[in-house]
């Protein structure tokens, strides 16, 4: 935790939108009621949480404890409660006028539409949960979802729910290698994916990624493999093992009860990296996670009966979860779901697809801006400005830092200068929005995500855990248990532990991210403290990057650090030093190649280095260690002015000169 964070320079316009925000039962009205209930969650944080458990979540068995915290940091939420996760976003809807209603509006990559109301959406799930229980399974079972996004990713998530049966969705995007280690981290039982994706206008196999991780580890426990069929295309088939979802749904009852269950059951495990090779299953609950998703989206998006929401993410992040697959249906909202890509047809998608669907929330991450500012910019027939867009009222952000520049952008020819946006700080641990406007509420400084919401105890300390004084960096925590928190790191209590409670910061949540309060009490976010990097809103451990280059047989050594990048934030950079002899000028090309395609298919395509650099030696420690910073500054151009008197092996690093 010994990084230098520096200081920011921050922007000192003050944007004020003047809209007519409609209200719901939960809004914050204005900035006074957003104090007093920051306060009502200081002065008595069990009453407060009690609350707003009770007014938002269908219980089975109601709590009579909100929080214990008799082994910290393992707290637990709401402990001898009882409830279901997809009755609250289901069977709710079903009797408070929303059975008709349109739950989801999808869109195929290729433009196709399919509507389904919240009374179809419970009959499949039903009838998908009547299926998997015939095969056998039962609350407690682990099962990996590896599909794409679609109306049957919910169905699956939310069947899963419905039978407690325990999942972990992997983003489609990664490689059978790390799908087969989230299939033996979780010792799952069951997997359900899709023959393809569709995307861009490619078709993608996911079937066959499945059938390849399953021959990797054959130790494994799983007994089915529910495929979704998305194509025509001809799959595989394992006929003991595979089974079409279409032929699991039908002639099944259209209703099957709920299993209740504990409040601290683990609704999901997502995997995330972190600053080791391995990725660490995120271990969230079911009331509190659903608790706090629910809240964050009433607070930051208004959720309003009248809404149609659009959440532009994957369901195998963190932002799919709470945000399309839980949240949105909580509140019996109308929600867009997408299959397709934003380049696709062309760059114009997005905001044409605003206007056909009149959304009036939109969620999206500021690499997806950053692209379209670049073709918009190149061809003006994509620029919002050819498009309506009247009918939104809030635009977000999410995943990484947005520049003034982007948001001014966004805001300006998105927002239409009448949106609010809320450009939302939080992370997989924290299940939802942690720092983040209150959209017609908070007065807006580009580039700031603002305040905690209320029941969010956020601070910048130091190394100590010390705060420290405004316009100063350092690391960001959270001095309070929250009830969307990670609950454990799946398989490694230590690791959470070490993670995010170190000992010397007085038992505060660690974030992994530095940042700094202005003297308006403004939080902004500075990046990983750690050796985390964000790619195009991704989060990539450099060190698991690097275990995977050194599996290649070419590869003595490597270390992986980010570099800025203008469209995707950050971009991955690798240092190299090969077995045997450096490569000759027309061999680097071809071995850089090879290794990009080996993390391709190691960790998956989000991965692959942009720039691969090799060297003969790396710069090091006298005590071995690579000095990463040194790096991290040839990567990102710079010269190295500081003193490496101390650094071994320097002189490699000296003589190279990058331009990217
Ligand atoms: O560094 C922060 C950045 O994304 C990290 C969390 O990544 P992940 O767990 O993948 O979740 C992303 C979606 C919630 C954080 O530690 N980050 C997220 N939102 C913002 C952000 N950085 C700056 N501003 C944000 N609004």
């Amino acid at each position: 935790m010994s990084k230098d964070i520096q200081s920011y320079l921050l922007g000192d316009k003050i944007f004020q939108p003047d809209y007519n925000i409609k209200k719901n039962n939960y809004f914050i009205k204005d900035l006074h009621a957003y104090e007093s209930l920051c306060l009502e969650s200081k002065l008595d944080p069990e009453e407060f949480w009690k609350k707003y458990a009770i007014g938002f979540l269908t219980w089975h068995k109601l709590f009579t404890k909100v929080l214990d915290e008799s082994n910290p940091p393992f707290y637990k939420w709401f402990s001898d409660g009882e409830l279901n996760v997809s009755v609250n976003c289901l069977d709710v809807n079903l009797t408070n006028g929303n059975a008709n209603k349109v739950a989801i509006i999808f869109e195929s990559d290729d433009g196709q539409i399919e509507k389904i109301s919240y009374r179809e959406l419970f009959v499949r799930v039903c009838k998908f949960a009547n299926g998997i229980s015939k095969l056998g399974y039962k609350t407690g079972d682990k099962c990996i979802i590896y599909m794409p996004m679609s109306i049957e990713v919910i169905i699956a998530m939310q069947a899963c729910a419905r039978l407690g049966i325990i999942i972990s969705v992997v983003f489609g995007g990664f490689s059978s290698k790390s799908l087969q280690e989230r299939i033996t981290d979780i010792d799952a039982s069951l997997i359900i994916t899709a023959d393809y994706q569709k995307r861009g206008g490619k078709i993608i196999p996911l079937k066959d990624a499945v059938d390849e991780a399953l021959s990797i580890d054959t130790s494994n426990k799983i007994r089915n493999v529910i495929v979704y069929k998305r194509t025509d295309k001809d799959i595989n088939w394992f006929s003991s093992r595979d089974i079409w979802m279409f032929d699991l749904e039908s002639n099944q009852d259209e209703y099957i009860d709920p299993v209740f269950v504990n409040s601290e059951h683990p609704l999901f495990i997502l995997y995330t990296s972190g600053s080791t090779g391995k990725p660490k299953g995120i271990q969230h609950s079911s009331a509190g996670y659903l608790l706090w998703a629910k809240m964050t989206m009433n607070w930051t998006f208004n959720a309003n009966p009248t809404d149609v929401f659009w959440c532009t993410a994957d369901v195998g992040w963190i932002t799919g979860h709470s945000y399309i697959a839980y949240a949105p249906l909580s509140l019996g909202m109308t929600q867009v779901i997408f299959e397709g890509i934003p380049t696709y047809p062309n760059s114009g998608r997005f905001w044409e697809m605003i206007d056909s669907h009149k959304v009036t929330i939109f969620y999206t991450a500021p690499t997806a801006i950053r692209s379209l500012v670049k073709s918009s910019d190149l061809n003006k027939e994509v620029h919002p400005n050819n498009f309506d867009l009247h009918s939104l009222r809030i635009i977000g952000s999410v995943g990484e830092p947005i520049s003034p520049e982007t948001w001014l952008w966004y805001y300006t020819n998105v927002g239409k200068n009448k949106c609010s946006l809320v450009d939302t700080w939080w992370q997989t641990e924290t299940g939802g929005h942690m720092i983040t406007p209150i959209p017609g509420v908070t007065p807006l400084k580009p580039g700031s995500c603002s305040f905690p919401l209320p029941g969010i105890q956020a601070s910048v300390v130091d190394e100590l855990g010390d705060e420290v004084s405004p316009g100063k960096g350092g690391f960001l925590v959270i001095k309070k248990p929250w009830p969307g928190m990670i609950r454990n790191i799946w398989n490694d209590s230590e690791r959470f532990k070490n993670s995010y409670f170190p000992d010397e910061l007085k038992g505060y949540y660690l974030a992994g991210d530095g940042a700094q309060i202005d003297s308006d009490n403004y939080f902004w976010i500075l990046g990983r403290i750690d050796d985390v990097l964000n790619v195009s809103g991704h989060r990539l451990g450099t060190m698991e990057i690097e275990a995977a280059l050194v599996a290649h047989k070419l590869v003595s050594e490597a270390a992986v650090v980010g570099r800025p990048d203008a469209t995707t934030g950050e971009a991955v950079v690798a240092f190299i030093v090969l077995k045997g002899k450096y490569p000759e000028k027309h061999e680097d090309l071809e071995i850089a190649k090879e290794l990009r395609n080996w993390v391709s298919q190691e960790i998956g395509p989000i991965a692959k280095p942009k720039d691969i650099v090799f060297l003969e030696n790396l710069p090091k420690t006298r005590s071995g260690k690579i000095v990463r910073r040194l790096l991290r500054l040839k990567a990102s151009g710079q010269s190295i002015t500081q003193d490496v008197s101390t650094v071994d092996n320097i002189s490699s690093i000296e003589k190279i000169s990058i331009s990217f």
